[in-house]
């Protein structure tokens, strides 16, 4: 049995993850995001809360998250926000939305529900991230604090590991490629992406239950083309 908490499982490529692995009844699932998910698994909580108020409700999720699990086997860091907007046109709210949203609330999360990983034998952290993060990738226009802030997280991943070794906690990051959800169709309208969310779910579910055991502190890219 698994016991697994996805953030941003409302829509896109978190509802789909939480579609697969729900098909599994020894999982256990926690989900986090605003918008309560509609499903008929009786193995799914969700849980609405927004990860943007993460630093001043800590207790309060700390206390929710372990009234259902007393430890997490599986955590997928997957809430994400993309404003599509050049450097200099971005509203520091805004920039700042995507760095707390994508950096540190992911960070934040980790560190507030550590107590229960440690508890978990062999943990795994997923932190979703973009391959407009990955060093080296093309970059784009209007992606410039979107990308800096997947980045950030991809860069935490790998200290991360080396923090929690002792606790046997392994962190590893997906720096995904493009995929067909509502965050995308905002963002690059019209835009036609090869994958879609049920492709990427299974990836991801797949690599969070076992990649572990051979992976750590790593940052992949998992992309068809750049991006
Ligand atoms: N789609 C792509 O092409 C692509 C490519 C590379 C990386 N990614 C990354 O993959 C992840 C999933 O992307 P997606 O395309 O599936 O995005 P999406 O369709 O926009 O879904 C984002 C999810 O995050 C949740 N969320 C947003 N703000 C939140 C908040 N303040 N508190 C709690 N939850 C919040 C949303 O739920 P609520 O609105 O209900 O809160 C939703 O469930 C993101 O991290 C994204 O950056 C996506």
């Amino acid at each position: 049995m698994a016991n697994i908490l996805i953030t941003g499982g409302s829509r896109g490529i978190g509802k789909a993850l939480v579609e697969h692995l729900a098909q599994e009844a020894q999982n256990k699932l926690l989900i986090i995001s605003r918008t309560s998910l509609t499903t008929q698994a009786h193995n799914v909580k969700c849980l609405s809360f927004d990860l943007m108020q993460i630093h001043q409700q800590e207790e309060y999720l700390y206390q929710q998250v372990s009234d259902y699990f007393d430890a997490i086997d599986i955590l997928i860091n997957n809430a994400g926000l993309l404003i599509n907007k050049n450097f200099e046109a971005i509203t520091f709210d805004e920039a700042y939305r995507m760095a707390y949203l994508n950096y540190m609330a992911p960070a934040w999360l980790i560190r507030t529900l550590l107590p229960l990983l440690k508890r978990a034998t062999h943990p795994h952290v997923v932190n979703i991230s973009s391959m407009g993060g990955f060093q080296g990738s093309s970059k784009y226009k209007g992606l410039s604090w979107y990308s800096s802030s997947k980045a950030a997280l991809a860069s935490i991943t790998e200290c991360m590991a080396v923090e929690f070794a002792p606790y046997n906690i392994a962190v590893n990051c997906l720096a995904l490629g493009a995929v067909n959800t509502e965050m995308l169709q905002q963002a690059f309208p019209g835009y036609q992406a090869p994958i879609e969310p049920a492709q990427m779910a299974r990836f991801i579910a797949n690599f969070a239950k076992s990649a572990h055991e051979v992976m750590n502190g790593k940052i992949i890219p998992i992309a068809l083309s750049n991006p």
